[in-house]
């Protein structure tokens, strides 16, 4: 094998991660041969690792927690999604040994309710719960939409109205405190707290969740999360998570490495299985 093959996702930790299957089955279905490894470095040997990776002929690099601003530090180009969410989930060398940084992460979590969960989000009135990191790396995609609103809510306010000022040039959204969520009607309903890595769900008021709402959990585990549960005992119609987010963000960073989007659907068939 080639070093022209190479792939690796940086993280800490990362021995839990799904991506080296995922981007197996990607490139089977194109005959291809890649090497895809999972380096796991803490914050002060990201940088390092990652120039020492792409200058030993790596060709593309996907990067998680904690390393998704340092990536877009690192990067010499950015894609506007990414400049946006000020975080890179995907590095890919360009001519002349110039990082591109993007963010794949909202057009992952769009593609997973648009084609496989067939939810259209324009016209609909959007809950985001959070304000960190993740929802950043989602609003730019999510309000290119069109929803008819995006209120983020967060346990601390202050930084979901701050998040909100800064994309509200792009849509309809604001930020508040998560009692400003009773009373409305919510279409979707997003978790985009990290409340789950500890068991939990954020403690939102009841009657958030009505019959007509679809929730979404951006984390995904082997069974329902948490949040899943949480959504059903409040009577939501559909209790999702994010599998198909993954699967979804994988397959837009192997078509910038590679020119090809992958069919995302036998992958999500075989995850489902196993
Ligand atoms: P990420 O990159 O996963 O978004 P982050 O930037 O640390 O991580 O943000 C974590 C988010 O989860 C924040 O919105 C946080 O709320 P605060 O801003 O109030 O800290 C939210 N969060 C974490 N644990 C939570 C909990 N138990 N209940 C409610 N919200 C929680």
């Amino acid at each position: 094998m080639t070093n022209r093959n190479r792939y690796v996702l940086f993280g800490h930790p990362v021995s839990h991660s799904w991506s080296p299957f995922i981007h197996g089955l990607f490139a089977r279905q194109h005959g291809h041969e890649i090497d895809y490894q999972l380096v796991d470095v803490g914050p002060e040997r990201f940088r390092g690792a990652a120039l020492e990776f792409f200058a030993g002929g790596g060709r593309g690099a996907n990067v998680t927690v904690p390393h998704k601003v340092a990536a877009a530090e690192l990067a010499n180009e950015l894609t506007p999604r990414a400049q946006r969410a000020g975080a890179v989930n995907t590095l890919a060398l360009l001519e002349g040994s110039r990082l591109l940084g993007d963010n794949t992460d909202g057009v992952g979590l769009i593609a997973d309710l648009s084609r496989n969960l067939g939810m259209a989000l324009q016209h609909r009135r959007v809950l985001i719960l959070g304000a960190g990191g993740a929802v950043r790396g989602v609003l730019a995609p999510l309000l290119a939409e069109r929803p008819a609103t995006v209120l983020i809510a967060n346990r601390t306010s202050e930084r979901a109205i701050q998040l909100a000022a800064a994309f509200a040039d792009l849509g309809p959204v604001r930020g508040a405190a998560f009692q400003e969520a009773v009373g409305q009607r919510w279409d979707l309903v997003i978790n985009a707290t990290s409340a789950s890595l500890g068991g939990g769900v954020p403690d939102i008021p009841a009657g958030v969740v009505t019959p007509w709402s679809t929730c979404y959990d951006l984390s995904y585990s082997r069974h329902d999360t948490p949040f899943q549960h949480w959504a059903r005992q409040q009577g939501a119609a559909q209790a999702y998570q994010g599998w198909g987010m993954l699967v979804e963000q994988a397959a837009e960073a192997y078509l910038l490495w590679r020119g090809v989007r992958p069919d995302t659907g036998p992958v999500l068939e075989a995850l489902a299985t196993l």
